[in-house]
Parts: structure tokens; sequence; C-alpha cells
């Protein structure tokens, strides 16, 4: 699967999100006020649920939002039906889940599979699902850290676009998740920034598990 030759008009990013959204501030951070140069503009802004940091972030960025909440809707079927019709008014190049604590369903996928990006605070396929830094402090690893991925059907189990490492330390084990986790958010923000770049502004081809960047069409 190949995305699209890049064109001159940068790509268009649906970003969801559950939380604080400093992953998304950092990609409205790096687009500025130059999409063209980026590569890629923001043009809406999902969550799950009300009352987010993410969703006030783009609000102060004069973005379009949209909630759609797993309990307003009478099965999870509709629910992704529902998420899929908000996200694709917005006619998204890349979905860029950045912080969604949600999985999504077959609808979703099938309108946008190969074209949805997550960010996951382990390195997969170490430690996938919501407790990624938990799990990893656990078990006792002594490097952890993010991974960039597109989304397939399970969970946290497809093709990855890029990798960070951060190193655990014993302050880490003495302090916790909360302590790990804001070193490896510094990381994840400017692999998100990097990869979400390179694939709007220079292409990309998944072949089964691998993901190569640039190179569309050769
Ligand atoms: C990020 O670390 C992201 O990897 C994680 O939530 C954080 C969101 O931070 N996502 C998951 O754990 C998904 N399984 P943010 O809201 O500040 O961008």
């Amino acid at each position: 699967m190949a995305s699209p030759p890049p064109s001159a008009a940068p790509a268009r990013l649906v970003v969801l999100v559950s939380g604080s959204g400093t992953n998304l501030q950092a990609l409205l951070d790096a687009i500025g006020d130059d999409p063209e140069g980026y590569g890629a503009q923001v043009v809406a802004v999902g969550a799950d649920r009300h009352g987010t940091a993410g969703i006030e972030r783009a609000e102060r960025a004069g973005l379009p939002t949209f909630v759609c909440r797993v309990g307003d809707h009478a099965t999870r079927e509709d629910w992704d039906a529902a998420l899929t019709g908000a996200v694709a008014e917005h006619r998204p190049d890349l979905v860029v889940s950045a912080g969604f604590m949600k999985i999504v369903g077959k609808e979703f996928l099938a309108a946008f599979g190969g074209r949805i990006v997550n960010t996951h605070p382990a390195l997969l396929p170490s430690f996938p699902g919501a407790h990624g830094v938990r799990d990893a402090l656990a078990y006792g690893v002594k490097v952890t850290g993010c991974t960039v991925h597109f989304v397939d059907d399970g969970v946290d189990t497809g093709p990855i676009i890029a990798q960070g490492v951060v190193e655990v330390t014993e302050e880490d084990t003495a302090e916790g998740e909360a302590a790990l986790h804001e070193r490896i958010k510094e990381v994840e923000r400017k692999l998100l920034v990097e990869a979400v770049r390179r694939l709007a502004r220079d292409g990309y081809r998944i072949e089964g598990r691998k993901v190569h960047l640039g190179h569309v069409g050769e």
C-alpha cells in the first residue's frame, strides 16, 4: 500500500486525542504558520470525551473540534461509524492518534486503513495496550521508549514507522510511571513531528510489516 504522490498542497491531518494533547501541541508548533514548509496542516481535532486539554489546545489554535463518546451510542459499532463520519467530514490524508485511548473499529479501518498513525509510549511489540509505561517499568527493562506506527486491526500491532529509545534509571524505578512517561514524551513529541513530516512530505509505502519512507512510485 502506498500513499498518493506528495502534492504541493500540505497534507490534511485530523488528530485524535483523549488527554493533555502535548503531542498535538508539538505538531501545531512544528507546523506554525508554514504548513507548506512542514508538508501538512491540522484541519480538525477530535476526542472521545469532553473537557480535555487537547481539545482546548485545538480551540486556542482556532481549529474545528468534535467529541465522539462511546457512551452516547447504542453499540461500539455505532460509535465507530459516528467517529468515521466525523473524521471523514474533514477529508484527512492522514489521521493521527495522539494519545487517543480507544481502539478503532472495522468501519474506521475500512475508511482510513493505511493512513492512521498512532504513537505509543513503549518499544513495540513490547508492552502494547493502555499501560505501556507502567508495564515496562514493572517488567524491569533497562531501556524503553516510544513507537510511531500505522494502526491495523490489532492492539498496537501495525507496521512501525519510527522508534525512540529512553533509558530507565534507578530514579524512574523509585519515582514511578509519571516521571518516566514525561521523559518518554519528550522523545515522543519530536519523533511524531518528524515521522508525520516525512510521511506527508516524502510519501511512503507499506509492504507487509515494513514501512518505506519516500521513494513512492519507484
Ligand atoms: C502519549 O505518551 C501517548 O503515547 C500515549 O498517551 C500519551 C498522550 O500524551 N498513548 C497511549 O498510551 C496509547 N496506548 P499527550 O496527550 O500529552 O499527547
